[in-house]
């Protein structure tokens, strides 16, 4: 079986905008990928103007921005308003829109179905789906729709419960081999990319140097060809438990809550609104309009 990449024609991209060929460079020349969540367009704005090359509206969205437990709840309408949130503002990264739990197990057309009302309705460079095996069919079909498609093995949210729960895979020979295997037949059926989640370094290291296409980490280690964490995650904004592969490079939540504590100290205590966040009026149009009051109140 040959493992060499399919590249689907891509439609005609946004000036300014990343594209998948230059994104395929970047592995060849050993470039490191960044690549991050984002779920508004601020956050897409700030995403850009860092200089990330791919930005994520994951179901990951399910959890850090909609309060479910899992990625499970999250649907595709839901996917697609906030996916269309990020593009307005993404100029230069390409966005990948994930398609959500039920949006392409059933069959191939129901996955190329979602796939363009990603791409037409969210703007979405680029979409991504969970898992192999059958999923091939579906990677395959979106592909030969000319709409580019990320993998996403190893840790799948999607499938944590068949999985035995949030856990780190491929650790034993048998599982690595599978992984690697599901890697290189991801790629032939058309992925221009694929993550490996929770992947012990060494298994991603490996995979990594056997494809072609970039790699992006997520718990797998430094060998990959590049990098994603989820926004609310990276920035201290989860209230709920992160994975041990979680680096913190913010504080936000706690910021957010000493701006809140102060503001609110301010309203109880008179201190905001000031003169300077208010607006005048005019003094005869005040006495005209108390005289009108005292007019009111005669009648
Ligand atoms: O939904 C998501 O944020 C993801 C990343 C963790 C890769 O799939």
């Amino acid at each position: 079986m040959s493992t060499r990449p399919r590249t689907p024609a891509p439609a005609t991209p946004a000036p300014g905008k990343l594209s998948l060929p230059e994104l395929a460079e970047m592995k060849h020349r050993g470039d490191r990928i960044v690549m991050v969540t984002a779920y508004d367009a601020p956050a897409a704005r700030l995403a850009d103007e860092a200089g990330v090359e791919l930005i994520l509206v994951g179901d990951s969205a399910a959890m850090v921005m909609l309060g479910h437990e899992s990625t499970v709840p999250v649907t595709l309408d839901e996917m697609i308003f906030l996916t269309r949130a990020v593009t307005r503002a993404a100029r230069r990264p390409l966005v990948i829109g994930d398609l959500p739990f039920g949006s392409y197990e059933i069959s191939d057309e129901q996955a190329v179905g979602s796939a363009i009302r990603m791409a037409k309705e969210g703007g979405a460079d680029l979409v991504k789906l969970e898992g192999a095996g059958r999923m091939l069919s579906r990677v395959r079909a979106i592909a030969d729709s000319n709409i580019g498609i990320m993998g996403h093995i190893g840790l799948t949210p999607q499938s944590a419960t068949k999985l035995g729960g949030f856990k780190a895979q491929g650790r034993s020979a048998a599982a690595a081999l599978q992984l690697y295997d599901n890697a290189l037949a991801l790629q032939e059926a058309g992925c221009f990319s694929i993550v490996l989640e929770a992947v012990p370094a060494p298994v991603a290291a490996r995979i990594t140097a056997a494809l072609e296409i970039p790699t992006i980490g997520i718990g797998a280690g430094a060998s990959c060809d590049g990098q994603v964490l989820v926004w609310h995650d990276m920035l201290g904004m989860y209230a709920g438990s992160t994975p041990r592969f979680v680096k913190r490079y913010g504080d936000i939540a706690g910021e957010i809550g000493e701006a809140l504590a102060e503001y609110a100290a301010d309203v109880r205590g008179g201190g905001f609104p000031a003169e300077q966040h208010t607006y005048s009026i005019p003094d005869d149009e005040l006495a005209a309009f108390d005289a009108g009051i005292r007019e009111r109140d005669r009648s």
